[in-house]
């Protein structure tokens, strides 16, 4: 029976990677795109015209970063992929993978459906215990006209008085700006797309605070043995 003692060793791996990945991040934290004060209502963020009919099915698979504000990630972390995929029909997981300087990284995040039937983007995301669940909403989506999947998206996280498990264990306001991509390398076009709709609707005022990512020389992430889902109830 070691089933407590796996999940107690894929705990501390979640802690440890947590902690490596919030020491490096206090001097490249560039501070919230927005006031700085409160978190926005999912209402008055929501790009209703592409999210109208949203069909969460259609946002599964893998996601690349195109353009993010992450405090929670340090800036030498590049080659990000995000695999989104629904475990349940109330919960879904993130598996983020990432180059962080000589450091693969591999992290189970976890996220739970939007209980608001006419909002479905309204979704919680995080790692707990060491990451409480908060708002990770999805606000814009793009079809695309010969797949099923969507093709862009733009996601956005905000949490007042936000403690974590890891350091900095505390953030008074924790904001992420993550537009997201199918394809690893966006053109120039996309990317002034999307990040001009991440300033329309009002997610980001100062465009030079999102971390432009490219994927030059990013191998196939590799996979870190014993490591799986997080459970959480
Ligand atoms: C994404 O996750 C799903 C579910 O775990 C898995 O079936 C799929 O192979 C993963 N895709 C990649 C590219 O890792
Ligand atoms: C749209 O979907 C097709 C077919 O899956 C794919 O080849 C193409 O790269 C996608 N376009 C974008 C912009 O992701
Ligand atoms: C990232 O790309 C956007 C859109 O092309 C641009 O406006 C912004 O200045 C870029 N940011 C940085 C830090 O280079």
């Amino acid at each position: 029976m070691g089933a407590p003692r796996d999940a107690y060793r894929r705990l501390s791996v979640v802690v440890l990677a947590a902690g490596v990945l919030l020491l490096g991040t206090s001097a490249a934290r560039t501070g919230p795109p927005l006031d700085g004060e409160t978190c926005p209502d999912y209402g008055d963020i929501v790009d209703r015209e592409s999210m109208q009919g949203f069909d969460i099915e259609r946002y599964q698979g893998i996601w690349y970063s195109a353009a993010v504000h992450e405090p929670s990630e340090p800036a030498a972390c590049r080659c990000d992929q995000y695999n989104w995929t629904i475990t349940s029909p109330e919960t879904y997981s993130n598996r983020l993978t990432a180059s962080c300087g000589r450091f693969p990284l591999d992290l189970s995040i976890v996220g739970k459906m939007s209980s608001d039937p006419a909002n479905p983007g309204d979704t919680l995301e995080g790692m707990p215990p060491a990451f409480p669940l908060i708002p990770l909403q999805i606000l814009y989506v793009e079809p695309n006209g010969t797949s099923q999947e969507y093709t862009a998206c733009i996601r956005y996280a905000c949490k007042k008085d936000y403690w974590v498990a890891a350091p900095p264990f505390y953030y008074p306001l924790f904001e992420s700006v993550q537009i997201f991509t199918r394809e690893q390398v966006a053109s120039q076009a996309t990317l002034n797309r999307l990040v001009q709709k991440a300033v329309d609707i009002g997610i980001v005022e100062d465009v030079s605070k999102l971390r432009n990512l490219t994927y030059s020389g990013c191998s196939a992430p590799s996979e870190i043995q014993g490591f799986d889902e997080v459970v959480y109830t």
